[in-house]
């Protein structure tokens, strides 16, 4: 697989042109914009809306790398971020996103509201939508809860993670990180490592991939792997192994995902000991497989999904996918918003 001509970690500091005060993107693609009006997943985004997300996302890259990391380009939208569920990542990076784009930006945390006195989401969306918003970030435990959303609301519905369902910015968010490594998606070969069957990131990172031409094994516990591979996707190159090494062994890029500990009782995997032992990437992988590159969505287990020294290695990239996060999920509310309208 080709590299980029400038290396496996590009440390050097983005080169930090004069401020410009309002950047839009431009490109000829960028005007045909997406043909869907909500992200819920990425199973039906087409290679070209994917490619465009991610094209967009490097030239919002470069507002974020100048001293005014601001453009006005939302002015006046208003987002809700929706989370019914837990997070650290997606959350303040949706809200990130959206302070620099300059759009009004309305955090909502299922604790502490209504939902609480048992309030539906429906009925929790509907009342948001009437104080007259654009835009709801949707986080819930349940699979299908932005699909259900887009039946209950007017408002443009971007899934941050429904259930084992699906998380399709964090996949394009790790999609970025892979185009900053190599020239092309085409032939790269993914190993996506753990907990298949419960893991929306698994399922957006194969549809994504897949659609991109890439080659996508997948390795766990028989447990943790779907048995009919054909209902996640059948668009292109899907292998399964239950064996690292097999996974491993002429792997571009290992995609390790973080054991439910939740599970832990549930017979899925005798111990995490065991799990680590097994499956857990180790110091010894990276010194045979010289050009892995390892990357993880967060929150990582340290000591069972990868080792401690792994994490912090040079060759995982997982700050790096944090830092795209910001970007991706500009590129997907500039774009979804319509404010690249040609009308
Ligand atoms: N990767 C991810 O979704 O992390 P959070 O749960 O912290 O948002």
């Amino acid at each position: 697989m080709t590299r980029k001509a400038y290396g496996l970690l590009n440390t050097q500091p983005h080169p930090q042109p004069e401020p410009v005060p309002f950047v839009q993107p431009k490109t000829e693609q960028i005007n045909s914009g997406l043909d869907h009006r909500h992200l819920l997943g990425l199973s039906d985004y087409s290679s070209r809306e994917i490619e465009l997300i991610l094209e967009t996302a490097r030239q919002f890259r470069d507002v974020l790398n100048r001293p005014i990391k601001r453009v006005p380009t939302l002015r006046g939208v208003t987002v809700v971020n929706l989370f019914f569920e837990a997070s650290t990542r997606t959350r303040i990076s949706f809200e990130l996103a959206e302070k620099r784009l300059s759009a009004d930006t309305v955090n909502f945390s299922a604790s502490g509201s209504s939902v609480s006195k048992g309030e539906s989401l429906k009925d929790t969306a509907q009342n948001i939508e009437a104080m007259k918003i654009d835009m709801v970030v949707l986080r819930h435990q349940s699979p299908g809860a932005s699909h259900f959303l887009t039946q209950c609301v007017d408002s443009i519905v971007i899934n941050a993670g429904d259930g084992a369902h699906e998380h399709p910015t964090q996949a394009l968010l790790d999609m970025l990180t892979l185009s900053d490594h190599f020239d092309v998606f085409k032939g790269l070969n993914v190993s996506i490592i753990g907990d298949i069957t419960h893991s929306r990131v698994a399922r957006s990172n194969i549809h994504g991939l897949l659609t991109l031409g890439a080659n996508v094994t997948i390795c766990g516990p028989r447990p943790l792997i779907p048995i009919e591979l054909d209902r996640i996707s059948s668009k292109g190159s899907l292998r399964v192994t239950h064996s690292l090494e097999s996974a491993l062994e002429g792997c571009d890029v290992a995609m390790a995902l973080r054991i439910q500990m939740q599970r832990q009782g549930q017979n899925l995997f005798p111990s995490v000991r065991e799990y680590h032992t097994q499956f857990g990437i180790q110091m010894d992988h990276l010194n045979r497989y010289k050009d892995l590159i390892v990357m993880h969505p967060g929150p990582v287990n340290r000591g069972v999904e990868l080792a401690s020294e792994v994490v912090d290695h040079e060759r995982a990239v997982i700050l790096n996918q944090v830092t795209n996060g910001v970007a991706v999920r500009m590129a997907v509310l500039y774009l979804l918003s319509g404010q690249n309208s040609t009308e």
